[in-house]
This record gives structure tokens, sequence and C-alpha cells, in this order.
């Protein structure tokens, strides 16, 4: 687990854009896994801006997201397929049906996770999955007690989980979804290269477990420690309680011209 910790979002931003770039200029055919939340707007920003300047393009690229509210109707603004079209894919030039998501209407919600799953494995998987960290140490939405082996499923979301997404419904908790479709760890640890994104002291304690802590369902993003290629960008708050964050910089500085992250 490569951690970088930067400035600000702005550069985390950067970073991430410039693996994107290289991966879009080496294999203009490549999957990219897209996360929601606020933690990724700034690659989002970035990447829309390069396109803007000819630096970049999705034409031949795919994309898949994490997960997706179970029963929101189908215009509603946080639907995370909106959520996603709206920050970002309908900003660049992804072609028409590229931009895949889990169903949160379907009315047969095991065989909608299971076709998400094939699509998945169809489109040859991710190569670079863009990730956040909630609070609660999820990723996606795989609360804390997710199987560590689990694929595409319905979770229930925890009560934690509700308060911090309650900003985006106007601040009422009732509105957040109880249930939503996710990714599972398993399929998310199937994507070739992970780069999770935090930022801010409340994000602190999950990164420090993330990083740090012993691996267990509690803290599920703790699983990436199993992943052979993840890159942890973090803002100065969000690495905070990180015990080894001097060895964490001295490793970045030091880091071969010739190396990616
Ligand atoms: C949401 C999403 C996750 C995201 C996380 C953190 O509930 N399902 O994919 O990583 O919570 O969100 P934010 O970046 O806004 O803090």
């Amino acid at each position: 687990m490569e951690v970088i910790v930067l400035q600000n979002a702005e550069e985390i931003g950067a970073v991430a854009a410039d693996a994107i770039g290289a991966l879009l200029h080496r294999k203009p055919t490549a999957v990219l896994g897209l996360a929601t939340g606020s933690s990724p707007m700034a690659i989002y920003d970035e990447l829309a801006a390069r396109f803007d300047a000819g630096m970049v393009s999705f034409a031949q690229a795919q994309a898949f997201t994490l997960d997706e509210y179970v029963g929101l109707p189908a215009d509603h603004p946080e639907r995370y397929w909106n959520v996603i079209n709206a920050v970002f894919a309908s900003r660049v030039d992804f072609a028409a049906g590229a931009v895949h998501g889990p169903d949160g209407l379907a009315t047969d919600i095991p065989g909608a996770c299971a076709a998400y799953e094939d699509a998945l494995r169809d489109a040859g998987g991710v190569d670079i999955q863009i990730l956040g960290i909630g609070t609660d140490g999820h990723v996606a939405f795989n609360e804390p007690a997710s199987s560590l082996a689990s694929r595409t499923r319905i979770k229930t979301l925890t009560r934690q989980t509700r308060e911090d997404n309650a900003r985006f419904f106007g601040g009422d908790v009732d509105a957040v979804p109880s249930h939503c479709l996710t990714q599972g760890l398993a399929t998310i640890m199937s994507a070739a290269h992970l780069i999770l994104v935090a930022t801010g002291h409340r994000k602190a304690e999950a990164v420090h477990h993330l990083v740090e802590g012993p691996i267990s369902a509690l803290w599920p993003a703790t699983v990436l420690q199993h992943h052979p290629h993840v890159t942890v960008l973090l803002d100065e708050d969000a690495a905070s309680r990180l015990a080894l964050i001097d060895y964490y910089r001295e490793t970045y500085r030091g880091k071969p011209e010739w190396q990616d992250i």
C-alpha cells in the first residue's frame, strides 16, 4: 500500500488524474471504476479540465459505478447513476451506454446484482478503481461486518452512513434510503489498481485503520491491505493519525522517477 500525503484536494485530484490519463494513453479501452461521495470530486474536476484541454479522451473507455441506493426514483438527483453523470460522465466523452451502474430499481434484486457482476467480468475487469472511505471504514457501501469475500449484493446502511449522507438529502436522515446495492469487497479487490482518496479530520480514524490497523470486517477497508496495488491519497488532516507518517513522506520524496503510482 502506497500512502501519499498531499497539501489539498486539488493536488490529490492531479495525482489521480495523472494515473488515469496514463492508463487511457496506453489503453484507450480501459475500464474505470467510479465512486460517488465528495472525496473524488477533485479527480473528476481535474479529468474534465484535461478533457476540455484535449489532453485525455474517454471515447473508447467504459466505467462502472460502485454502488446505488435501492428505490430512489429514476430521475432523483441523488441516485448515484445520476450523480456520476452530473459530476463526471456528462462532462467528458464517454460513448452512450459506456457507463454502467447496479440497478437499484430492479424488481429482481439478486438477478440485478448477478447481472452487474457478469457485466464487470465481460468488460475484462476494472483497470483503475477510485474509492472513497466512510467514517465507519466502509468502501462503496460495504458497511462494518461485511464479508471480506462479498460480491455485488444488497446491504442495509448503518445509521452513521445515513446521517453522513443526509447532507445530500436536505439534512433529512429519513430521506436517505436504508438499502443499497454495492459491489462487494471481493469485487472491488478484483480491480487491477485501487486509488483511495480521503480528506479531512473526520476520515482520520478510518484511514488509520485502513493503513495500519489489523484486517477486520469491522473496518471493511482494511481488506485493501491484501491487494498488491493500492494507492492512498490523503491530505494532512486525513493522515493525522498515521503512526508511520514520516516514513510515508520519506518514501514518496525518494520515489524513483520511473515509478508511477
Ligand atoms: C458514500 C459512498 C462511498 C463513499 C463514502 C464517503 O456513502 N457510498 O463510495 O466513499 O460514502 O463519502 P464522502 O467522500 O462524501 O465522504
